[in-house]
């Protein structure tokens, strides 16, 4: 069994000089850790940067985001995906203003009572806004601590569980929980990637399982085999989400009257042509999925943003 104090050593000494320099560290609000790692959740670190602070810039205050109109949320949102994630942002938002007072609760348990966020998410806003000491497994902590633990074996992410709490540092521990969060984020970003592990630069190899099988083989078939293993992604293009997200798209670009429903043929056909597959459901499905998810409003024939 690794020892946990050397590991946070390694890591801690590691961190500070090589931790990345990103807009959401070393900030204190609560809410722009939570707008941060909703955004981060699906969407890759270069992309988030901008749009969080494009996000900020127009809703500053978890008060004004819930004061929004949800097309101006959702315009936002652009060039991101998961257009839900906008919606239940905003939602989050107004419960919070109407029911606790402006204030996220400051425990991943109180996190996880509200509507739309996840175990992951409410486990990264306690740990990084309040310091709680709770495990925040994101896809880079997963592997990291899959290979180090479990060398090329991996084992299904749930099991990973139990020993991030164990590893969790504590008070006389080199580094907080958060700063233990946020390296194993670095290290798996930058060195313990998913194909080219860089096993060379990284300050766990000593103490890593996958290490010995990694470093001298460069295989990246290997290397992906050691990634503990998650429901799969369905393929994208084409897929009912990719129409979905192209409808999304082209209401973003019209004014708030919206267009007739009928309009809309024209970007599905537009799309199908630009994708090279046919759309496998109707426009009215497509229509009735988004209008459930909270992204388009339907009134007498036309189709907006709400
Ligand atoms: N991915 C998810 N949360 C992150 C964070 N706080 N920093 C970098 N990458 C992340």
């Amino acid at each position: 069994m690794v020892d946990a104090h050397a590991l946070h050593e390694a890591v801690a000494a590691w961190y500070a000089r090589n931790a990345r320099v990103l807009p959401w560290r070393g900030v204190d609000d609560p809410y722009a850790i939570l707008v941060s790692e909703v955004m981060l959740q699906q969407t890759q670190v270069e992309r988030v940067i901008p749009k969080y602070r494009a996000f900020l810039d127009a809703f500053p205050t978890i008060r004004a985001l819930a004061d929004a109109q949800p097309a101006d949320v959702i315009r936002l949102w652009a060039g991101m995906g998961y257009n839900g994630r906008a919606v239940r942002l905003h939602k989050l938002a107004k419960e919070v203003a109407e029911h606790y007072g402006g204030e996220l609760p400051r425990t991943a348990a109180e996190l996880r009572k509200l509507p739309g966020i996840g175990p992951y998410t409410a486990a990264a806003v306690a740990s990084f806004a309040f310091g709680e000491p709770v495990a925040v497994l994101d896809t880079n902590v997963y592997r990291v601590l899959s290979r180090v633990f479990h060398g090329i074996d991996a084992p299904a992410r749930d099991t990973l569980h139990p020993l991030a709490e164990e590893l969790l540092p504590q008070p006389d521990s080199p580094l907080t929980t958060a700063d233990w969060h946020q390296a194993l984020m670095d290290i798996g970003a930058t060195l313990c990637t998913a194909r080219q592990p860089r096993c060379m630069l990284c300050p766990l190899r000593a103490l890593c399982a996958a290490a010995p099988h990694l470093q001298s083989g460069g295989d990246p078939a290997l290397a992906e085999a050691s990634i503990p293993y998650a429901p799969r992604q369905s393929r994208f293009q084409g897929s009912a989400r990719y129409f979905r997200g192209r409808i999304v798209d082209y209401l973003r670009e019209q004014s708030d009257a919206g267009v007739e429903e009928s309009a809309l043929e024209a970007v599905l056909s537009d799309s199908e042509a630009a994708s090279g597959a046919p759309c496998p459901v109707s426009l009215s499905d497509l229509l009735a999925a988004l209008e459930r998810d909270g992204l388009i409003r339907r009134e007498n024939g036309r189709v907006r943003l709400p």
